[in-house]
């Protein structure tokens, strides 16, 4: 009901998503992930729909329900959604990265269930490191202008110079900041938004109305953009 009372400032905009944790194979039963529940991704693309948008939610696995109107393209490693998102991201607005995305991926991957030896060594893991899903999308900027690109960054510390920093490095206008092990799993956040005039800090507050403010933030400089 709240949702019809959200003001439509994003109405006749598409906007593609990632959220959730990704799952990077070990052998057919196993697997390494993260902390992330998804909350945070599936608020702003529930956010964005209210907001009038076409809203493509690429996600990791998550226990989550689909947010209401919203298109959801499943996934499980950071290979798969780095396609699934360059297959969608072709007219694409906005593009919103909040997915914890695996930075490395196991390259000795086990076909077979991996079987213990009594006594044998434990196996030894390699990793190779996985595609950058926000920095392929924001290359593609130059080429058309689009998408508008959004990152999140999840540190342990120095949040205010990190996150300044990563804005920096990643090349996008507006990058979302909050502490990893304060937000993954949990229904409030505290974030702080960076963009190329400095940082903002949001007050605490759940997942939606963050979600909501951040749709918000975004819709101005949409506006200003296209002034
Ligand atoms: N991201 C991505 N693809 C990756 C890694 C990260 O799209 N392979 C996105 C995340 O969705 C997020 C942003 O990049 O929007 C920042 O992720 P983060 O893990 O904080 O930054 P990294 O660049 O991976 O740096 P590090 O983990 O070393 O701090
Ligand atoms: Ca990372």
């Amino acid at each position: 009901l709240i949702a019809s009372f959200q003001p439509k400032v994003l109405a006749g905009k598409r906007v593609l998503i990632t959220a959730g944790p990704t799952f990077e194979a070990i052998d057919p039963v196993r697997g390494l992930t993260n902390l992330s529940s998804g909350k945070m991704g599936y608020a702003v693309a529930r956010a964005a729909r209210e907001a009038g948008a076409d809203v493509t939610l690429v996600s990791g696995p998550t226990t989550l329900a689909t947010p209401h109107g919203v298109r959801r393209i499943d996934v499980l490693s950071a290979r798969q959604m780095h396609e699934a998102v360059m297959a969608a991201v072709h007219g694409q607005h906005v593009f919103i990265g909040v997915a914890a995305v695996a930075d490395w991926r196991v390259v000795n991957f086990s076909a077979q269930k991996m079987k213990k030896q009594d006594g044998g060594a434990p196996p030894e893991l390699k990793f190779e490191q996985n595609p950058d899903i926000l920095a392929s999308v924001a290359s593609t900027v130059s080429i058309t202008g689009w998408p508008y690109c959004v990152g999140f960054a999840a540190e342990s510390e120095n949040l205010v110079e990190y996150g300044a920093a990563k804005r920096e490095k990643k090349g996008v206008p507006l990058l979302v900041g909050n502490i990893g092990h304060h937000t993954f799993g949990q229904d409030d956040n505290s974030v702080i938004l960076f963009d190329e005039s400095g940082h903002t800090v949001l007050p605490p507050a759940d997942k939606l109305t963050l979600g909501r403010q951040l749709v918000s933030e975004i819709a101005k400089r949409l506006e200003r953009r296209s002034l």
